[in-house]
Parts: structure tokens; sequence; C-alpha cells
């Protein structure tokens, strides 16, 4: 878990404002959850047998006893929501959130115990349109942050429970009879989730991965004419993809359409944004059958990938340093700045605070990247008047009268 200092809170921010805006540009309004759910919640959507689940879950047991789990991901608290609050009742949702996610990982560069995710989630429509404005909304992303040339789309369908079940009996079937040759890791889970080692990254696997049956193989004919009208739609929008038969994902509740935006610029931690189609979800957690898709990308992972390609985002110096000299002018000063914040509701003001003689506070204001520091002494309060110094320049000192000074600095520095 880390802290996200004050020199780095700018691109975040930055960040935030672009997606705020792209969600808007797609009628998607934002949702806010609890980061905490009921353990059993995140259990039943995930997926029991999963690496979420498994070992990867914040859990402990509240004073009443419940056990509650820090949410290692969006989707499961937001689909409870909309049942509970009834925002799926015969109308269709486009929702996003934002916000931290935990899980107990093994940190590394791009993979952290408390992360962020942007998750995007449409419900109610059946349809592989919703499919296709998902991805060029992401698509959209990275044009607007300028990474879209270096990050690939992969899509795959994954088909529904029923016809997966018959795939995963032949991909057992196979891995059985090569049993020696798979990997301790790959031997757990031929019985518990045999479609996860095709996700296998250890290179010794991957000449008996080559040959293993594939998943499109086995898909029912309404989950082959859905992928057909994604990628039919997806090329008709002229935005290339590649179809990876090996792309399962690590959580449960997919069915047909699963996608990932991968990159090679952030090593091992090459996925930055991944998401795909989950029709039973809603129904099997109490609610009305609803067909849903959705996305969630990494924050952190996105803003790696923008150190690297785009200028950094600084916070704005203030525009203007005031500095109090003297027992009156001391007393002045913030009702002075809060007359002045009135005038000017866009300057950027930064009050001298902790006293110190003129020497100090102007050292103060010439560090704090202000363009012009106010002088407020005892003479000057009586006299209606404050001195003017440019920091950034040569120009004199000035003594301007009280009643100009909001048209000066107006003029000077907004
Ligand atoms: P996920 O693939 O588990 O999917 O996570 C989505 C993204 O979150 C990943 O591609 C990655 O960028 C980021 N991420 C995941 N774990 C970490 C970590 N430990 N550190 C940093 N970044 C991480 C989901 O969570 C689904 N809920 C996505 C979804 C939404 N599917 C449908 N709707």
């Amino acid at each position: 878990m880390h802290d996200i200092l004050p020199e780095t809170t700018p691109a975040w921010q930055a960040l935030e404002q672009t997606l705020r805006t792209l969600a808007q540009g797609y009628g998607y309004e934002e949702i806010r959850v609890p980061l905490l759910e009921r353990t059993e919640l995140f259990v039943r959507t995930i997926g029991e047998v999963t690496d979420i689940i498994e070992k990867e879950m914040y859990t402990f047991e509240d004073l009443s006893g419940d056990s509650l789990s820090l949410r290692p991901e969006g989707t499961a608290g937001c689909v409870r929501a909309c049942i509970e609050n009834g925002l799926l009742h015969n109308q269709t949702r486009r929702l996003w959130y934002l916000g931290p996610m935990f899980r107990h990982e093994r940190p590394q560069k791009g993979r952290y115990r408390q992360f962020h995710q942007w998750g995007v989630e449409a419900y109610g429509y059946n349809g592989p349109d919703i499919d296709a404005e998902l991805i060029l909304l992401s698509a959209r992303l990275w044009r607007m942050l300028g990474i879209d040339g270096i990050v690939r789309l992969q899509i795959n369908s994954l088909g529904t429970t029923e016809s997966r079940a018959r795939y995963r009996a032949a991909l057992v079937e196979y891995l059985s009879a090569h049993h020696d040759r798979l990997d301790e890791d790959s031997r757990r889970r031929l019985h518990t989730n045999p479609l996860r080692i095709l996700d296998s990254k250890n290179p010794e696997l991957r000449d008996l991965l080559v040959t293993v049956p594939a998943l499109g193989d086995y898909l029912d004919d309404e989950s082959g004419d859905h992928f057909t009208g994604l990628r039919a739609l997806l090329d008709a929008a002229g935005l290339a993809y590649e179809v990876n038969s090996r792309l399962v994902r690590g959580l449960d509740y997919y069915e047909k359409t699963v996608f990932e935006w991968v990159t090679d610029r952030l090593g091992a931690q090459g996925t930055v944004c991944a998401g795909g189609r989950y029709d039973r979800l809603i129904e099997q957690l109490g609610g009305r059958a609803t067909p849903a898709a959705g996305f969630a990308l990494g924050i952190e992972r996105l803003l790696a990938l923008l150190e690297d390609s785009a200028a950094p985002v600084v916070t704005p110096s203030p525009h203007v340093y005031l500095i109090a000299v003297g027992a009156t002018a001391e007393r002045a000063a913030p009702g002075f700045a809060e007359v002045l914040r009135d005038e000017l509701p866009d300057l950027r003001l930064c009050v001298n605070c902790g006293g110190g003689n003129f020497k100090n506070q102007f050292r103060r204001a010439d560090k704090s990247g202000a363009k012009v520091a106010l002088i407020l002494g005892d003479d000057e309060l009586v006299n209606g008047v404050v001195g003017m110094k440019f920091l950034r320049d040569e120009r004199a000192q000035e003594v301007v009268p009280r009643g100009e000074l909001a048209r000066r600095l107006r003029a000077a520095v907004l």
C-alpha cells in the first residue's frame, strides 16, 4: 500500500478529470459504493477457487460476528447496490466508479495491495453493441491520453457456462494425458480451475499449451453469433484487435465476451484494462435476470504508462503571497485576504502564517513560486494602501491604493 504524495496528486487529478469527462460523453453516471462488503458477496461472484478468493482478500470479523472483506474489485459491490436500490427495474443503466481496491498480492512494480480502479458497467443490454461501446470508450481514452500507440486490444469469447463446461471437460482430458508435463500450480488447478492453466506464464508449459483444444471450437451458437457481431462492430469502427483464444480472465463471473488491453511497457504487469460480459451474475445474486458487461482499468498502471510518455502535470503555484509585518498588520491579514478572495474568486492566494520578519517572509514568498508579493505593514494599513512587488522580474516595488488592488491583480496575474 502506498502513499500518494503531493507531487503526484496533480497527475491523479488530471486523469480523474479526463475519466469523468469521457464517461459523461458516453452517458455513464457515477455510483459510489462501500469499500467493505460481506465476504460472501465476493465468494459468490468472483468464485471460490480463484486466486483472489483463495488467498488475496483482506477479511475480518466485525463486532457483530459478520465476516466482512475489503473489496478486491468493484463489479460485485456495484451489482449488489443496483439490486438493493432497484436501479435495474425495467431500465438500462450505464455506470462508473473510481476508488481503491485491496488484494493481498505479492507487491511489485504495477502490483499493489491497495490500488485504484476506474470501473465502467452497463446493465440491461443483450447485444454486442454495448461490448463494442465499452471497448471503443476505452480506446478513446488511450487516444485522449496519447498512449494509443503502446496498448493492444485482445478479445475472446468464453461462451456460456454450459459450453464452457464442455470445453473444460475436453481441456481436463487433454491436460490429464500430459500430467507429467504440468507444473505444481497447474496440477493443483487441473481439478479446481483448469481454464486458468491457459493463462500460465511458465515458459515450460508453452509447447503444451500451443496444442491445447481451442475454446472457440466449443462455443455454443448464441455465443458464436455474439462474438461475430462484436468483431463486425469493431471492424466497422476501424479498431484493431487480436483474438486471443487463451484469454480467460481470473474472475469466474464472465461469459461470452472477455477483453484486455495490454502493453509491453510495464513488464510482467502488462494488463492495463480488462473486462467482459457477466450476464448471469445479477440473477445469481437475487436480482431479475439482466445482461451485464463492463471493464476496469488500473489507475496506477495507467499513470506509470503516462509517466513514460506524457508531460508531467504539476500543481500550479499561488498567484500571490501575502506578507504581513507588524502586530496590527498581522491581525488584519486574514480578513484582508478574505475580502480579496471575494473580489477575485479565481485568485490563488497564499497568506503567510507563522510570523517571521520581513526578510523571512519575503524568502517564503519567493519559494512559493508566486508571481507577486503583497506587503501589508502597519503604515500601509493606516494609509489604505498595500505594497506590491513582482517576484519574477526586476520591476520596483509599488504602492497600490487598496481600492485599486483587485483591478491591478486581475491585470497582472489572472
Ligand atoms: P481485474 O482484471 O481483476 O478485473 O482488474 C482490472 C484491472 O485492475 C487490471 O487490468 C489491472 O490494471 C488493475 N489491477 C488489478 N490488480 C491490481 C493490483 N494488485 N495492483 C495494481 N493494479 C491492479 C476486475 O477487477 C473486474 N471487476 C473488471 C470488470 C468490471 N469486469 C467487468 N466489469
